[in-house]
């Protein structure tokens, strides 16, 4: 037997790709297989972040709800006792010491109420005559709510349910983003309040008072006036779109009504001393003491 060594040269290449292709084929088998593992093991573990995933926000949620129900909850039981406090406060006497306990109690509880609760909590005020100064009642006898936080309080006359307000007292209180839209309001003092953005569209007022509020952008539009109180009161950019003023004229004296929305027909019926116009300009000057605003730049927001 006479191999050539170019032969066995080449008998051994000639192996050595077939160890080679078999190797590779070899290796093929566990590499797929390796790779399907390592797929699905991917796959899974992506489906199971997404479970994962969906577990948690499940129990976000769960946890949100929980949440809410406990903070309404809690705001109820706020509410409920406060209602029971000042109801027994009440009930024993009426004196000076009993409203600055209650007012203590009131400042606290509008502080953690939500809007609607704020509002309940306004009419027990004024049913329970406490905000409510009529000419019987001494003003060291109404309930001083000064610095309240009533802002966002939404009330709405309707046919079923109306609005109707007399002798309301609320002085320097916080007003702002309310609403007393289509109300009566009669006699009720709002003096120094803060009502920035307030809407009191097709409200009907009637010997009020809105002495040195802070009313800027209020809404009036629609609303009547009647022997109104305006004096010193910011109305800068209020809208009086179809406001009336009912027979007498409005006191606008030394307000500020840069920027208001208002016909100069109401202009005209209007006293204007000491006011700076809606184009910025003064109307006519009357004495010293008849001042615009001084507060204007007093803080909004609390
Ligand atoms: C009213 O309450 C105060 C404090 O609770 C008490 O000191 C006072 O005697 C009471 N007055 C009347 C008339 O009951
Ligand atoms: C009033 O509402 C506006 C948004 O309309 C809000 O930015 C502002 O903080 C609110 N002010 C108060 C005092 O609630
Ligand atoms: C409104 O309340 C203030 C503060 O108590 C008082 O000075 C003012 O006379 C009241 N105005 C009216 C019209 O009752
Ligand atoms: C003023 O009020 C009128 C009537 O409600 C409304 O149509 C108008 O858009 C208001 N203007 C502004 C600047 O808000
Ligand atoms: C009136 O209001 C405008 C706009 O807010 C303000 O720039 C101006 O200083 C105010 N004027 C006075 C005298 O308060
Ligand atoms: C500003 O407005 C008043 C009242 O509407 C008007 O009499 C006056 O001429 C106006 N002034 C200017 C500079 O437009």
């Amino acid at each position: 037997m006479r191999i050539s060594v170019g032969n066995s040269v080449q008998m051994a290449k000639k192996l050595n790709r077939l160890t080679l292709v078999k190797l590779f084929f070899s290796a093929l088998i566990p590499l797929t297989i390796g790779l399907f593992t390592v797929i699905t093991t991917i796959q899974q573990q992506k489906s199971s972040t997404a479970q994962r995933e969906q577990d948690k926000q499940d129990a976000l949620l769960l946890r949100q709800q929980s949440d809410l129900q406990a903070e309404n909850l809690h705001k109820e039981k706020v509410y409920a006792t406060y209602l029971d406090d000042v109801s027994e406060l009440f009930t024993m006497n009426n004196s000076k010491d009993t409203l600055m306990k209650i007012r203590a109690k009131t400042l606290a509880t509008l502080r953690q109420l939500d809007m609607d609760r704020k509002k309940h909590l306004l009419l027990f005020l004024y049913d329970s005559e406490l905000i409510y100064h009529s000419p019987e009642k001494t003003i060291s006898s109404v309930l001083r709510v000064d610095e309240a936080d009533l802002n966002g309080v939404y009330f709405r006359g309707t046919v079923d349910a109306s609005c109707s307000f007399m002798y309301l007292y609320l002085h320097y209180v916080y007003l702002s983003n309310a609403s007393f839209i289509n109300c009566f309001i009669d006699r009720s003092n709002f003096s120094f309040s803060i009502m920035y953005k307030t809407v009191f569209t097709k409200t009907r007022f009637l010997r009020t008072s809105f002495r040195f509020a802070l009313l800027g952008k209020a809404d009036f539009s629609l609303a009547t006036f009647f022997e109104m109180d305006f004096i010193g009161a910011s109305l800068v950019e209020c809208n009086f779109t179809g406001a009336r003023w009912v027979k007498k004229n409005t006191d606008f004296i030394g307000t500020n009504l840069t920027g208001a929305i208002i016909s100069n027909e109401l202009l005209k019926k209007s006293k204007l001393y000491n006011s700076i116009l809606p184009n910025g300009t003064w109307g006519p000057i009357l004495g010293r003491n008849l001042v615009v605003n001084g507060n204007a730049e007093r803080n909004v927001s609390i």
